[in-house]
């Protein structure tokens, strides 16, 4: 029997993981846009755009190793890469999995970046928009806490500011927002590149 803990550690871990996937979001476009925050200069918001996506990676590691070794709810190591393999919830679950798999993908393409052609990239880039809502989905139905109470105001809260940020991210006035987006996420995914390659050098 697991200790009560790993689970109360698993709804924490990823409950904070989401707030921090959306703020990682929003100060991606805020650096996408050459904005500044109050009292920071630019390289300063850059700077925690990938300290907030590095904090966001590392709970992302917590959450799923809580998840695999909770005999409660019996979800397989290979569950956790394959979507809708897991023997508890499988499409909750599943939702989950897709959005750790394309995370990989896009983080690996980022790596790849100057290797790879720019169409391709770009491309694979799109299906960024795609993480945030299988992961705020996931949650949702998955999730005890998130679907009522003060989890729900903070799940809606973290709705409204990707919402916002996406459509900023889309329709800005200073060039061509097919150009722009992609840029967005590139910054954005490439901070969490680093942020999962320092991730799991300390999770050893
Ligand atoms: C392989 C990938 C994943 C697995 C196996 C997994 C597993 C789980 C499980 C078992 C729960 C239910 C916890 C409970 O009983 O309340 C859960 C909830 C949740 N997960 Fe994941 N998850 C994965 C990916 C993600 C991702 C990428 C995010 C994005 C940040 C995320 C965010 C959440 C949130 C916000 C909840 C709701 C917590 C609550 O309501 O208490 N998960 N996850």
């Amino acid at each position: 029997m697991t200790p009560t803990w790993i689970w109360y550690l698993n709804r924490a871990t990823g409950i904070v993981a989401l707030v921090l996937m959306t703020l990682t979001l929003v100060l991606g476009v805020v650096v996408q846009r050459q904005r500044r925050l109050p009292g920071l200069p630019r390289f300063g918001v850059v700077t925690l755009h990938r300290n907030v996506s590095l904090l966001s990676a590392l709970l992302l590691v917590v959450h799923i190793v809580s998840a695999v070794i909770d005999s409660y709810v019996s979800i397989s190591p290979l569950a956790v890469l394959l979507p809708f393999t897991s023997a508890w919830r499988p499409l909750p679950v599943g939702l989950g999995t897709l959005a750790v798999d394309l995370l990989v993908v896009i983080v690996v393409t980022s790596l790849l970046r100057g290797r790879i052609p720019v169409r391709l990239w770009r491309g694979i880039h799109w299906t960024s928009y795609a993480l945030w809502p299988l992961a705020f989905v996931h949650g949702l139905t998955a999730g005890t806490d998130l679907g009522s109470g003060w989890a729900l105001g903070i799940a809606l809260a973290c709705a409204g500011a990707a919402g916002v940020a996406t459509a900023l991210a889309w329709t800005g006035r200073d060039t061509n927002p097919a150009d722009r987006a992609p840029a967005a996420l590139a910054e954005t995914t490439s901070a969490l590149a680093r942020g999962a390659r320092v991730a799991v050098f300390r999770n050893r």
